[in-house]
Order: structure tokens, then sequence, then C-alpha cells
């Protein structure tokens, strides 16, 4: 038997089960100097199946302490998406003097009695013993709508200036605001967004937080929306920008505004961290694609999440836009740099796990970039397109694509250059590279399945010159041991 995380394609540096499958990130919060990390994940088997959390925790959002399964399915039904808050005032009544405590709040994917007509309920389950054990709470559930089938994936964060609970919850097409005291008793207080950006699919896993810019505050809104099975991209995720009162969310763009999170097809579901106390705002996805989450060609587990990324906001040409960039904590995880100075197009690694950081400036060629060499036959290309003003991830030859017609793809983002510059950030696992550029404007995320690891980089410029700026290598440690 192969030992455990040196299975074929296993990722070496991002988070992924021990074994059987895991879908979206859920119940992301820091507390007590840990982050947690629960999952949706089913424990019987290596695809989607009854829902259950599974747990783990970091110091450093890197390197993960697999935990025993946090949440089980009950007479409610499974374990959907959800969040977790620490409740510091004890407004729930749940926790003892001074000891504030964790309260998760998720959907119960149940049935009506007697019938197999699907019932989403919004459920709480608290723990005094950070995160190791918890109880469902007895009123269970807390939030119903008879009348919304897809009515999940509850995201709740204090609103300190109207001092309430704030949940944003998926309903179908739309993302439904309601407001609570003590997380029991919940209000309406708004709907956003039936007509505003991309209805491709259903939407799914919320998110609505704050971020700086300009000394103003503006807040953010990220939506996952369904595969509906007609779009190449599958299941993706959009974001909003505008103004939050407490009540109401207000889109600074128009309707027809669809503001991308990743132009990968590999980064969904994901949400930030509640409770960080620096300040930051980390956001974590689950790294693949609905459309095929369910047939890659992993044996002892499925699925992975991205890198945790620190999200900012930043003016550009086109308006106010979401930026993300890896976390600093993957400092934790390089080792050698490597440093390339001569005018070489063709450099062998010898390792595989890498960081590539590298900056070109434009000159009479239309197209440039570099190809990963892994095996024979087997390559990625990540380039832009200069005439179309576009940087793309091609994945059509990277390995194993046999699984589903949809997987091999080149993957797109309409970019302009930055004073004729293009600057990327590249992390290069087992089976994924995430890309960033230019300062984390854009990200790619995909995976990739090579037989073998990275052997060789080969920079090209089409039909002209292109000039390489710097270029520095990483050697990445596995987080495993
Ligand atoms: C998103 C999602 C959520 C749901 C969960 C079920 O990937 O469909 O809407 O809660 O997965 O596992």
């Amino acid at each position: 038997m192969t030992q455990r995380y040196k299975e074929l394609y296993r990722p070496q540096f991002h988070f992924s089960p021990e074994e059987k499958w895991m879908n979206d990130p859920n119940g992301m919060v820091f507390f007590n100097d840990e982050y947690h990390l629960f999952y949706q994940y089913h424990p019987y088997g290596t695809t989607w199946g009854p829902m259950h959390w599974g747990h783990a925790v970091s110091k450093d959002m890197i390197h993960w302490e697999h935990l025993p399964i946090a949440l089980f399915p009950d007479e409610l039904g499974a374990v959907f998406s959800g969040s977790a808050v620490v409740d510091w005032n004890n407004t729930t009544g749940f926790f003892d003097k001074n000891q504030p405590g964790l309260v998760a709040i998720y959907t119960s994917a149940g049935t009506y009695p007697e019938s197999d007509r699907p019932l989403q309920q919004q459920s709480l389950a608290y723990s005094k013993d950070n995160g190791r054990t918890w109880v469902k709470y007895q009123g269970n559930p807390v939030l119903s709508n008879v009348s919304i089938t897809d009515y999940r994936d509850p995201k709740v964060f204090w609103h300190e200036e109207t001092q309430k609970w704030v949940m944003v919850l998926a309903t179908g097409q739309t993302i439904t605001i309601y407001t609570s005291l003590n997380l029991k008793e919940w209000e309406f207080a708004s709907e956003f967004g039936h007509t505003a950006g991309s209805h491709d699919g259903v939407w799914e896993c919320p998110d609505l937080f704050a971020l700086p810019i300009d000394g103003k505050v503006k807040w953010v809104m990220i939506v996952s929306i369904g595969d509906n099975g007609k779009t190449a991209e599958g299941s993706r995720t959009q974001y909003f920008i505008g103004q939050f009162d407490g009540t109401t969310f207000i889109n600074d763009y128009a309707d027809t505004t669809v503001l991308w999170l990743d132009y990968g097809r590999d980064n969904y579901a994901g949400v930030c961290w509640s409770d960080i106390q620096d300040g930051r705002r980390i956001y974590l996805g689950w790294m693949s694609n609905w459309r095929y989450a369910n047939q890659v060609p992993t044996e002892v587990w499925r699925s992975a999440m991205t890198l945790p990324r620190e999200l900012s906001l930043a003016a550009t040409e086109d308006g106010v836009r979401l930026f993300q960039k890896p976390v600093a904590e993957v400092c934790t995880i390089r080792k050698e740099m490597k440093i390339y100075t001569n005018e070489a197009s063709t450099i062998p690694l010898t390792f595989s796990l890498m960081e590539i950081n590298i900056e070109f400036e434009k000159g009479s060629s239309n197209q440039f970039g570099f190809v990963i060499n892994h095996a024979e036959e087997e390559k990625t290309v990540i380039g832009y397109n200069v005439l179309e003003e576009k940087l793309f991830v091609d994945r059509t030859k990277s390995g194993d694509n046999s699984f589903s017609t949809s997987f091999p793809a080149i993957q797109e983002a309409p970019m302009k250059l930055n004073h004729q510059r293009l600057k990327l950030q590249v992390f290069v696992d087992t089976s994924s590279v995430e890309v960033f550029a230019n300062d984390g404007e854009i990200a790619i995320t995909s995976l990739l399945f090579p037989s073998e690891g990275s052997k060789e980089l080969l920079l090209f410029s089409h039909e002209g010159t292109t000039k390489v700026l710097n270029l520095t290598l990483t050697e990445l440690n596995s987080i495993w041991k």
C-alpha cells in the first residue's frame, strides 16, 4: 500500500483529507490561536454522499492537524455548508461566564416528513472546548422557509455598528440577509441579486465582509454559482462590491457587470475566516468543479483546498477590484530560492513542488510565457496573448484528461499589461497550479493530473522578442510528514 500523502496526484502543500470525499470549506474561524477548517465530508466514500463536517486545525493555515469528524447527520438531515463564529458576549446563552465559545451555523439538509422532497433549514451547534466536541442546539432548526427549495449555506458575522448578527443565505437565485440578536431568532432584512451578476446556475455559499480602500470601507459579497451543465466553465464564483448598512447590500456596479473571483476552473464555494484578529481577510476555496469533481482520477481521497489567500481591494482602470495573494505564511514551506539571470530558455528542474516568480516586459512578440514540462508529452502552458490581452493556462496536454470531456481546457482571463509588464507568481503542486498575475489582480486556479513531477521549464516568445526582467524558482516543502 502506498504511504498516506505519497499517493499519485496527492497535493503536497494544499489541504486534503486523509481519505474519502471532501467539498466546500465550512465553519472557518480563528479562536484561541488556532485556525479551524471544517469541510463538507463524506466519510464512507470517495464521491459526494451524506454530508458531515470534517475538521482540521492549524497554527498557520498551511500545516494542518486532522481531527475527528465534528458534525454528523441527524433527524433534520445531512450537514451542509455553513459558518462558525466566536460568541464573544454569550449572546446565545450557550456558554459559561467569561468563557466564550464557538457556534456553528449550518444547513440541515433533509426531506419533508414522509416524502423525499428536499427541505433545507438552518441549524446551530456549539462547542465549549475549542471545537473538539459539539452539541446541537435543541431548538433546531432556527430558520426555515418552506417555499424555497435551495435555501442554504449561512455565513454569519457580527455587525458592530448595528450590534447585530448578520446572516447571508443563498436562496435560489438571490442572497437573503437576516439579522439576529442571539443567533437563535432571525429576522428578514433584505434580499439581493434578482437581476444582478451571473445567474448561470443556482446561487450558493455567500460571504459578505468589509475591506478598506482609500481610507473608506467597501463591502464585498461573494457568491458561488452552481454548474448548470451548459456553460464550459461549470461551477464558478462571482463577487459584488458595494455598500452595506447592516440591513441592505447595494451594488456599486450595474447589474450587467459580472466580476469573477478566479478565471480558473477549480476554485469554488470559497469563503473567509471569521474572527481573525489581525485585520486580514483570508479566503479559502474548494479546488475543484462540480462538472467533474466526482470523477477526478484520485483513489484514496477526492479534492483539495486552494492555498489560503489574503484579499484586498484596489483601483484598476476598470474600477475597484478584488485582489488576492497567498497568505504570508506560505514562507513556512519555502526552501532554497534560485535566481536566474542568464538568457537560457530551458531550465532543468531539480524539484517539482515550487513557486515561480517571473516578470516579463512586452517586446515585439504576440504571445509569451512558459511551459512546464512534466513527463514526456505532458506539459502545462502559462502565457499571455498580446493581441487578445488575455492571460491563459492551457491544461489540454497536462496529463490525465480522460475522466471528463469538460476537463481539457484553456483557461483565459482578460487582463491588461501593467506598463507593458506582466508579473506572475505561480504555485505548482503535484496536481494543481495557482497563478496570480500583477500582484493578485487576476487568479487562475487549475487542477492538472500529470503522471510525474515537473522536469523542466521552457520560456517562450512567439514571433518576436520578450524580455524576462527577473525569474526566481523556490523549492517548496511538503506539509505532510
Ligand atoms: C456547494 C454546495 C453547497 C451545499 C454543499 C453540499 O458546493 O452545493 O451549496 O451546502 O455543497 O455539500
